[in-house]
């Protein structure tokens, strides 16, 4: 929330004048933005990536992928079942497009995933193979997709998702199949596949210190006593608004600690819709969270995000109601998430800077008024906005529009309605309302938050 301070300009003190003189109030003169997010993650030594969905590799999509990160990880395109969707006959297009992508961009890759329960093919998991088939099928499959990538793809999410919530290894078909060694043997077949590349297990619910992030631990441990190559833990972070784990640093501490990279891997941080101003602080306050506990420990190696805008996120189509997780609106707007995660990496803007709110009284008559307020961006964006104001002598709204207002005593409060809250830069918003006064009607001094 920023004080705006009074000043003029040229349309808007036409504006006001043509009814009532000069009153109105607006904003100072908009700062520049902060640098694009990887340029303040290099240089904290810190990555920052992104999911991404190789078709949508064009346009805005394209623009905003290259420019704020450093590091892409395929959302679906390495899976096993988008590689190889029939058995020995294999899909790279989409996985080719982004490791293409990523280096005539400058950005290294995240491989997702090789050996996982989900999205497996079905002549796979219905194939009726016998432990000895699926052994040589998984380390075959470790070989090609490795292999075909070797010296391009800088980390791999070998194993993913091994443990049930209470820390006991899940049955999947490598469990059962191969025994609770599936995890070593393919750590120990990738480490071949491609010696340059670094070696992950990734999971979620593993933020905070819980039964099962202390069974990863334990795996890592032991894997690390025993020889086996493990390089790093993913911690996924698929979290909830307002429930970033406070253990969340200490349990990064705790991985560094046994000399492995630790890297938040998928994060992403879901609300129950509509998004409102108030959700999208909080939002902020939780990626902050997340981010400062990544840059306070040095084995922390960064975070990517699962999707760098709502209208690629996998949690409205799994959340029934939620959404809005990621750090950019649909319109490629940056939220006040995207200004915290800048914020963390050492950037200095606020959501809003760059932009202006202003008070004027349009028509005034005996007893009432009619006053609007115009919101206007130059190169940053708001994608929620909330405007509020104390009167001075007495006014009261009775009737607002293009907005959602509620006064309390002298207090105004306005928030977007459900289709103004993105102001794109360059652009602007307008809401009004008709009010009451008596006596004086002088301008408030209003904040943008
Ligand atoms: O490609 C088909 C499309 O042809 C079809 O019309 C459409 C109809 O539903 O489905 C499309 O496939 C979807 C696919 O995403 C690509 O969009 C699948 O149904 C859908 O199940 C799949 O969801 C993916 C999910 O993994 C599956 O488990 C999400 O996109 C992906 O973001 C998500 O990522 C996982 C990580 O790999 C591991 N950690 C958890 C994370 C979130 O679930």
């Amino acid at each position: 929330m920023r004080s705006l301070r009074p000043g003029f300009t040229v349309a808007s003190l036409l504006t006001g004048l043509a009814t009532l003189g000069a009153l109105l109030f607006t904003a100072p003169a908009a700062q520049a933005a902060d640098a694009p997010l990887r340029d303040l993650a290099d240089a904290q030594g810190k990555v920052i990536g992104t999911a991404v969905t190789g078709g949508k590799l064009t346009g805005t999509y394209a623009e905003v992928a290259a420019r704020e990160f450093n590091w892409l990880t395929p959302g679906n395109a390495m899976k096993w079942e988008s590689v190889e969707p029939s058995r020995g006959s294999f899909n790279w297009a989409e996985a080719d497009q982004i490791v293409d992508f990523a280096e005539a961009n400058g950005q290294e890759v995240r491989g997702h995933t090789l050996v996982w329960h989900s999205q497996n093919p079905s002549w796979l998991t219905n194939g009726g193979f016998t432990p000895a088939e699926l052994r040589t099928l998984l380390m075959n499959h470790i070989d090609t997709e490795m292999g075909r990538y070797r010296g391009r793809v800088e980390a791999w999410d070998v194993v993913n998702e091994p443990f049930n919530e209470d820390g006991t290894y899940r049955q999947t078909i490598w469990s059962d199949n191969l025994g609770q060694d599936y995890i070593a043997e393919a750590l120990t077949r990738a480490r071949a596949a491609d010696p340059s590349a670094k070696l992950y297990i990734n999971d979620y619910n593993v933020e905070g210190v819980n039964a099962k992030s202390t069974a990863l631990y334990n795996l890592v441990r032991s894997l690390k006593e025993r020889g086996v190559p493990i390089d790093g833990v993913g911690l996924q972070a698929h979290l909830i608004l307002g429930q970033v784990p406070s253990t969340f640093q200490q349990n990064i501490q705790r991985f560094a600690d046994l000399g492995v990279d630790v890297a938040i891997t998928e994060l992403d941080i879901r609300m129950q819709l509509p998004a409102t101003a108030d959700k999208l602080a909080q939002q902020a306050a939780d990626y902050r969270a997340v981010m400062n506990a990544c840059v306070a420990v040095d084995g922390c190696s960064g975070a990517t995000v699962w999707g760098f805008t709502d209208s690629d996120s996998w949690i409205p189509d799994w959340f029934e109601g939620y959404g809005a997780a990621t750090p950019y609106d649909e319109n490629y707007a940056p939220k006040p998430a995207y200004h915290a995660i800048a914020e963390s990496l050492g950037g200095t803007t606020q959501p809003g800077d760059g932009c202006t709110a202003t008070y004027s009284v349009v028509n005034q008559w005996n007893t009432g008024f009619t006053g609007q307020v115009r919101i206007a961006c130059t190169d940053t964006a708001l994608s929620a906005w909330k405007v509020n104001w104390t009167f001075g002598a007495g006014q009261r709204i009775s009737q607002a529009w293009n907005a959602n207002c509620t006064q309390s005593g002298t207090a105004v409060s306005c928030t977007n309605a459900s289709y103004n809250g993105t102001v794109p830069p360059g652009g602007s918003v307008t809401f009004g309302f008709n009010g009451t006064w008596s006596g004086s009607n002088p301008v408030p001094e209003v904040t943008l938050g």
